[in-house]
This record gives structure tokens, C-alpha cells and sequence, in this order.
């Protein structure tokens, strides 16, 4: 099976955890970036006026594959902007794929996250991982969004992280 792992990341949690994930599978690691320099400021703006930034690689490049596995974040409790021409390109181009973040937790799950990978790509994921920062914490710890917000995983949660993943990925495979 022809496997892509397609990642964006602004602070670099979830490219390292597509990159150990990857590692574990025979797949090919592919990292999104953006046509324009993205700061704060355009994060924010895509994310209140629903703006679909401008990618590379071209979305196109999917159907070389049979898998398509997307790790990003989520911001205001949406998938992060620069996936989004991907998701909607699945939507035209249907074929299998899963969706896994880490994202912060601070405030619980992200609980529309299915909804609307279902809204941009026409069908459910085979696979939704949303795994949290905060969970990272001494459980008698109550975490704060900052604290999540500034949190870069290291080499122990990557590992646990990267199995947990793979667990949930070889159920689909
Ligand atoms: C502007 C902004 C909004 C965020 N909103 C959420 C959110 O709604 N839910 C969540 O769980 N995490 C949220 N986070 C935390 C990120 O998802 C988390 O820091 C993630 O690990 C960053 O991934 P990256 O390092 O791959 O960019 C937000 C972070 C930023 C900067």
C-alpha cells in the first residue's frame, strides 16, 4: 500500500511526530508549506475569515497514493488552514484517509473536528486521532492553554506518542 504522510506544522509538534510516525511505516513523509511566509496574524486571520491559504506541494500530488495520512494541528478548535485545500481536494478526488493531530487540549477535546472533516472531504476519516498536550501533564496538574500553547513535544513523548499512533494506524491497514 502507497502510503503518504502529508504534515504541516507551525511550532514543529506535529512534523516531528508525522516524521517518527512515518518512520514506522513504509510511507513517504511530505511537508506542507505555505506559498506566503505565515506568522500569528495570518493564522488568525485565516481562521476567523475561513481563508484557504495557498500550499505546496498541489494537492494533485495525492493520487499517486492509496493512503493519505495528515498530521497538523488545530486552531480555534478547527483543523489547521494550510490542510484545507487538501481536504477539499479529497472531496473532488475521493479516496481513503486518516486525520491525526496533536493539538494543545487545554479546554478538552476538540469536538467538531469530525464534523468538519466530514464537511470538507465529503466522507468520515477511516482514522481521527486527536491527541493532547495537556495529557502530557501530571494528571493533578490543571493545565493552562498557555502552557499547551508553548509545549514542544521531546524524544520521550514522541516515542509514546508515535505508538500510540501506529497502534491506531495498523488497525486500518
Ligand atoms: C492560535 C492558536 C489556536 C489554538 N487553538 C487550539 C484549539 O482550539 N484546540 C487545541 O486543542 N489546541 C489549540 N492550539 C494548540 C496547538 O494545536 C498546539 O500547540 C499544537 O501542538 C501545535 O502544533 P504544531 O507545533 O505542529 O504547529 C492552538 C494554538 C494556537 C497558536
Amino acid at each position: 500500500m502507497n502510503i503518504a504522510v502529508l504534515s504541516y506544522s507551525f511550532t514543529g509538534n506535529n512534523e516531528a511526530l508525522a516524521e517518527s510516525v512515518t518512520k514506522k511505516l513504509s510511507g513517504e513523509h511530505i511537508r506542507i508549506t505555505t506559498l506566503k511566509p505565515f506568522k500569528m496574524s495570518t493564522l488568525i486571520m485565516d481562521m476567523i475569515f475561513a481563508r484557504v491559504p495557498k500550499v505546496q506541494p498541489f494537492p494533485y500530488i495525492l493520487q499517486k497514493y492509496d493512503l493519505v495520512l495528515f498530521f497538523g494541528p488545530i486552531w480555534m478548535g478547527q483543523v489547521a488552514s494550510p490542510l484545507r485545500a487538501y481536504l477539499n481536494y479529497l472531496k473532488q478526488n475521493p479516496m481513503p484517509y486518516g486525520f491525526l493531530s496533536i493539538s494543545g487540549g487545554a479546554d478538552g477535546g476538540n469536538h467538531k473536528l469530525s464534523d468538519e472533516l466530514l464537511q470538507r472531504t465529503g466522507k468520515h476519516p477511516q482514522l481521527l486521532v486527536d491527541q493532547h498536550i495537556a495529557l502530557l501533564f501530571p494528571s493533578n496538574h490543571q493545565v493552562t492553554r498557555k502552557e499547551t500553547s508553548f509545549y514542544r513535544i521531546n524524544e520521550t513523548d514522541i516515542k509514546i506518542l508515535t505508538n500510540l499512533a501506529i497502534e491506531r494506524i495498523n488497525k486500518i491497514l
